[in-house]
């Protein structure tokens, strides 16, 4: 990591925290309210809200199902794609489309994803909030170079590897061209999507297009009365800044990517002024009077969002929330507004026939400013529809942890140091060095504490949210969570259960500049 990014930074990028410190207790109040990231303007004229209709990622098939599980495979490559209307942008694609196809499997069945690397640069796949085996889980320095790319020394150390600068001391597993990713399976139905996660330009690596959803079902959810086919929409919201010829803007610290991360001004976050939904910038989609599942995923570097609906319908509640990251609630919790963090999941249900036909509902970020505070619009149209989805008042059985089962209780501090950028317990990651050894079975607490806001995942197993600064957990923290958002100044705890894999796995900010500047800590089950 180059320390010198991080000297004489001035006010502008002091975190909140700090600043609220010295200002007193009402600019404090003001800050919490601030959001992380800088906005990056586009070079070209933006096109009107609401006119492309809202695509649908296309459902990868496999190419061979057999007593294993299902095989499919993935083309990482540059595709031309047009996301702005008559403009071509040049992506890093999974098989040429952005976002990349939908993976959907099976709970108890096995999946085995091969990955093939076509691009100009190493990529690293990472299905987040997969349960899923260390060596399949995508640790940011197992790498795939790219077709062609000369053999690795294995293991060779990482400053022989293009792209993976300063940290000799590391060695890093790369393979060449291809590698086979296996998911087991052994995870309840959720909404789970799949990103570069290559150490230091995952922002970049997902900024250009590297982000897919992966999709889990299961007979639970099968057997509810829930809406389905294309009535269940996964909506990935992301934002984005384009160059003036069409390419996608971001602000790399070293254009010849050898460096890590971005230039001092956006180091607390890139943030877009166009806001796609699958691609599509403020799309729209024709809505039948009818119940709608809504997978809601940021997949932002680092825009957070306060999603509602408007108008909202006769008596509020518009967003009947079902899911969490980690599947579906006990039970559905409404809500008129929804705050997702990047890498969060919400699955809500909307009944639209709660609108008269005819009603344009715009789906607002309450927390976006000029254009980034519309999302995309559903025009409620008139025909007739049979509809017999509803929301049952029981959804599943979540099993609560009790805190007092916790064999550990540990801290995890997501701070900015002058010295070293983003850390964690006050040290850039440095692969290979685990913050934590829980014990395989065991569940344990884990406090997470903020100076600005920090969006924070931890790999491989799901948790539960128990509070918030000493109180209750808040309005969003329901059901079993892989990311959850600290607040400015905030400490959030968690029970973490840690089963079935031992090995290395990660924790970090899913605010993909922080990761990328070393707010990333590894934890090893043993
Ligand atoms: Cu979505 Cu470690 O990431
Ligand atoms: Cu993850
Ligand atoms: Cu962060």
């Amino acid at each position: 990591m180059n320390r010198r990014r991080f000297l004489g930074l001035g006010a502008s990028v002091l975190g909140a925290g700090a600043l609220a410190a010295v200002a007193g207790p009402s600019a404090a109040r003001l800050l919490v309210e601030g959001r992380p990231g800088r906005l990056l303007s586009s070079e070209l004229d933006l096109p009107e809200a609401f006119q492309v209709p809202l695509p649908v990622p296309p459902v990868l098939r496999p190419v061979l199902s057999d007593a294993t599980g299902d095989h499919y495979e993935i083309t990482q490559r540059v595709a031309s794609v047009e996301i702005l209307p008559g403009v071509r942008t040049e992506a890093w694609t999974y098989g040429g489309t952005f976002p990349g196809p939908t993976v959907v499997t099976r709970s108890g069945r096995a999946a085995m994803v091969r990955h093939r690397n076509e691009l100009p640069v190493p990529t690293v796949v990472h299905v987040h909030g997969g349960h899923t085996p260390a060596d399949s889980d995508g640790y940011p320095t197992d790498l795939l170079l790219p077709v062609g790319s000369a053999a690795p020394p294995r293991p060779a150390p990482m400053a022989d590897m293009p792209g993976m600068p300063g940290m000799p001391q590391t060695e890093v597993r790369a393979v060449v061209g291809e590698r086979t990713h296996t998911y087991p399976g052994k995870q309840r139905a959720a909404t789970l999507w799949y990103h570069d996660h290559r150490m230091g330009f995952t922002g970049l690596g997902v900024w250009r297009g590297l982000a897919g959803f992966h999709l889990v079902h299961d007979e639970e959810e099968d057997a509810l009365p829930l809406p389905r086919g294309e009535r269940d929409l996964p909506l990935l919201l992301t934002d984005r800044s384009f160059a003036a010829d069409g390419s996608f803007r971001y602000p790399v610290a070293d254009p010849a990517l050898v460096e890590p991360g971005v230039t001092d001004a956006y180091m607390n976050g890139v943030l877009g002024d166009v806001v796609l939904v699958n691609g599509a910038p403020w799309p729209r989609l024709d809505t039948d009077r009818a119940h709608y599942r809504l997978r809601l995923l940021n997949a932002s570097n680092a825009r957070l969002y306060r999603l509602a609906l408007d108008p909202q319908p006769a008596g509020g509640d518009a967003l009947v929330q079902i899911g969490s990251d980690g599947g579906l609630l006990a039970a559905p919790v409404a809500h008129d507004a929804i705050e997702i963090a990047p890498g969060e999941r919400f699955d809500v249900v909307v009944d639209f026939s709660r609108y008269p036909a005819g009603t344009r509902v715009r789906l607002l970020n309450r927390f976006g400013e000029d254009r980034a505070a519309e999302v995309m619009c559903f025009d409620v149209s008139s025909r007739p529809v049979d509809d017999d989805a509803r929301v049952p008042e029981r959804l599943s059985t979540v099993e609560e942890l009790n805190a007092s089962e916790a064999v550990a209780t540990r801290d995890f501090r997501f701070r900015r140091s002058r010295k070293d950028g983003w850390t964690i317990n006050g040290r850039p990651y440095r692969p290979g060095h685990s913050l934590a050894a829980p014990a395989l079975g065991t569940v344990e607490r884990w406090r997470f504490s903020s100076d600005v806001h920090h969006p924070v995942h931890v790999h491989l197993s799901h948790f539960q949210v128990i509070g918030r600064n000493g109180e209750d957990p808040g309005p969003w923290d329901a059901g079993w969570k892989d990311t959850v958002d600290l607040r400015p100044a905030e400490a959030v705890e968690v029970l973490v259960s840690f089963g079935d894999y031992a090995g290395t796995y990660m924790l970090h900010c899913h605010n993909l500049e922080h990761e990328d500047m070393a707010m990333m800590a590894d934890f090893t089950v043993r």
